[in-house]
């Protein structure tokens, strides 16, 4: 497995991969979700890329970059385990060099839910994004369905933008009590950890009224928001009944529809997502 920081280093390498390549992007201290876009890149492309790179542009004056965990040395054991033959793993200043200020303006599918929470965050996922795939150049870059809307705005950003690659959406990783996996659970304290799979029973008890034919929204946020307040160490950021492509909020669901929660919990905030078919 090859291990760069630069760009033109990337470059080097890649004009001798074998093609199709896949690319993986990371914020590191990867765990087993971030693993299964790699096994599902290396079995779907010749070569494999991946990066690991905490996007300073991505997150809030007032959020975690600072304290957002890292493990390097982990993380190369995993992807080398998983098959990946190049690690991108560059400095801020090797993606961002002084002057670089232009940014990717994502539309209107970036404004609602997680982009009216986080301000700037998805045009910094954008930009991000476009600048690796750039870099790397892959055939397919694979992303989780975990953070439904950043994968919703890549997509947006991609078609837009005529950038010939195919994003690939990559199922939700969960533990056996059904929490998400997420680099972030590291941030949850024992009780907090015991807390935290109350994001899936919500969004479970939401999804059982749908199997008894509930399609009213509001119906559906109140019950994903009942099980989450009964959590004392939980505080409910949001609870959504959505479009799966505009993230709108829907009335009644004529159609398939996306239920999405974020919560806090402690120091952690959360988010969490499932998919109902029509
Ligand atoms: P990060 O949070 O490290 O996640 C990298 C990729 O792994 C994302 O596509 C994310 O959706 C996916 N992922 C995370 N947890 C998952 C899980 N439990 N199951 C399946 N997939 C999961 O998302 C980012 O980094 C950044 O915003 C990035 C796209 C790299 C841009 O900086």
């Amino acid at each position: 497995m090859n291990i760069v920081a630069g760009i033109r280093e990337v470059r080097a390498w890649r004009a001798s991969a074998p093609e199709p390549l896949g690319l993986v992007p990371t914020m590191g201290f990867l765990h087993a979700g971030h693993i299964s876009l790699v096994e599902r890149a290396r079995r779907e492309n010749a070569s494999v890329a991946a990066s690991i790179f905490v996007n300073p542009t991505q997150f809030g004056p007032k959020e975690d970059l600072t304290r957002y965990p890292r493990d390097l040395p982990r993380d190369l054991r995993l992807l080398e385990d998983a098959g990946c033959d190049l690690v991108f793993a560059p400095e801020v200043a090797e993606m961002y060099p002084p002057g670089a200020d232009t940014l990717v303006v994502p539309g209107k599918v970036a404004e609602p839910l997680e982009g009216a929470r986080r301000p700037g965050h998805f045009r910094g996922v954008a930009t991000v994004v476009v600048k690796l795939l750039n870099i790397v150049r892959p055939a397919r870059a694979y992303f989780g369905e975990k953070d439904a809307q950043q994968l919703a705005v890549i997509r947006a950003t991609v078609r837009h933008l005529d950038m010939a690659v195919e994003i690939v959406g990559c199922p939700i990783v969960r533990e056996p009590d059904g929490l998400a996996m997420s680099s972030r659970n590291s941030y949850l304290t024992p009780e907090e950890r015991r807390a935290a799979p109350v994001l899936f029973r919500a969004l479970g008890a939401a999804g059982e009224l749908w199997q008894h034919g509930e399609r009213d929204g509001d119906r559906l946020r109140t019950a994903m928001g009942g099980v989450v307040e009964s959590e004392p160490l939980a505080r409910l950021d949001y609870a959504s009944v959505a479009d799966p492509e505009s993230f709108g909020e829907v009335g009644r669901a004529s159609g398939t529809v996306l239920l999405l929660l974020a919560v806090f919990l402690g120091k952690a905030r959360l988010i969490d997502n499932l998919r109902l078919e029509a």
